[in-house]
């Protein structure tokens, strides 16, 4: 299939290898955007006149539509945020912060990005939680026999990716977490780079808490989603406070709104919001089975046609994910990078928020090819045709 007539930025002569980042926009979510910001571009909750009910209307329905996505029990289990790096922020400090105490034990990898460490590392500094990183194993991947290692009485949460962003290892969250719940610890699970790719189902899988950005399944920047099972929403407190998410504050009080509307302070990203609907469209319209299908034969294909170039080290070959990482020997990634860019085609080089990854595997740095389904084998020969090109590429 052919999807140029959809996507204006396949029109321009550049391969797009960075969907890891953030995915390319269809024709069907920059419109939606374009028909909010010029037919009723109103805010919600604050005006008594039909384009402003239209708008609440609007981003109703991209919640219930995101509910059916993951199949969430209920609509108000979706909150909209500026991204997965503001929900698992949400998670740490408006839920865990008040539920956790001194040497409670949370454990991490180092596969994670930096939005899965960071926050937990200041909530080790305020209040005396200890961090414990499972082992990857020699491939970088996580299992669950590495995760019960790290297990004791004091575990209290999980939090991992589902699919990690720099090896593209996809973890086994329906094992992961019937063993945890069955131990009575809690499941965080950031979907950043599988909710675009694979089927996301937070109620088969009995998922507590999981986030997610828009801009990397067709979305544009600036919005997201934090799902959380309604009985722990409704212990979670909010860590933005302002108008929206309060119904009524006198000098001593302030008065929640009700969830999901108490954690959505301020006026949220509507544009992103309420276009991200005709994102779940198209992907459901695609099917994420094709989708998947295709990633595969376009990953083998890229991994088959790189392993005929002696000089090139495949660094994930194991990894089941539409993410190939890269090197050359020698020539440092930012190198590779800059010199596919002057062959018009976009990946990401560098340590990709990951930086204590290396920690655990035998790389440094990479450069990462990211792959989504409207990707062809012809931009696949593209890259290659340039990787072959060694000399231009050691005196660029
Ligand atoms: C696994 C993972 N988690 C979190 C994030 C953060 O996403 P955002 O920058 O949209 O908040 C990313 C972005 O690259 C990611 O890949």
């Amino acid at each position: 299939m052919n999807y140029k007539n959809d996507f204006p930025m396949l029109s321009n002569d550049i391969v797009y290898f960075d969907n890891a980042a953030t995915s390319l926009k269809p024709m069907s979510v920059i419109n939606k955007e374009i028909e909010y910001l010029s037919m009723y571009s109103a805010n919600m909750k604050r005006g008594d006149y039909d384009i402003a009910f239209k708008v609440e209307d609007e981003v109703n329905k991209c919640r219930e539509e995101i509910r059916e996505y993951i199949n969430a029990e209920d609509k108000n289990e979706i909150v909209f945020t500026s991204g997965a790096t503001m929900g698992l922020n949400m998670i740490v400090f408006g839920y865990f912060k008040n539920h956790l105490k001194k040497g409670d034990e949370v454990i991490l990898n180092k596969g994670e990005h930096a939005s899965n460490i960071l926050p937990w590392m200041i909530l080790r500094k305020e209040i005396g939680i200890v961090i414990k990183y499972a082992q990857l194993d020699c491939n970088g991947f996580l299992s669950l026999d590495s995760i019960k290692k790290e297990i004791t009485a004091n575990t209290r949460v999980v939090s991992l990716s589902h699919i990690t962003n720099v090896i593209g290892d996809v973890r086994d969250i329906s094992s992961i977490s019937s063993y945890l719940h069955g131990k009575g610890i809690l499941f965080v699970v950031d979907a950043s780079q599988s909710i675009a790719h694979t089927k996301v189902d937070v109620t088969l899988n009995d998922i507590d808490f999981l986030v997610f950005s828009f801009h990397k399944m067709l979305g544009s920047t600036g919005s997201g989603c934090l799902y959380g099972k309604y009985s722990l929403l409704k212990e979670m407190m909010p860590t933005i406070y302002g108008g929206g998410m309060n119904i009524d504050f006198n000098e001593e009080e302030i008065s929640l709104m009700p969830i999901p509307y108490r954690f959505e302070a301020g006026t949220i990203n509507i544009a992103s919001i309420i276009s991200f609907r005709e994102a779940i469209k198209y992907v459901n319209k695609v099917g994420l089975n094709n989708i998947m299908i295709t990633e595969k034969h376009l990953r083998d294909y890229l991994i088959r046609e790189l392993s005929k170039i002696p000089y090139i080290d495949i660094l994930n070959k194991e990894a089941t994910s539409s993410i190939v990482l890269i090197n050359i020997k020698g020539i440092d990634s930012s190198k590779l990078g800059l010199y596919l860019n002057s062959k018009k085609i976009c990946t990401r080089s560098g340590v990709h928020c990951v930086k204590m990854l290396k920690d655990e595997v035998s790389f440094d740095d990479s450069v990462r090819i990211s792959l989504y389904f409207y990707n062809t084998y012809e931009e696949i020969d593209r890259l290659i045709d340039a990787l072959k090109e060694y000399d231009n590429i050691i005196n660029f």
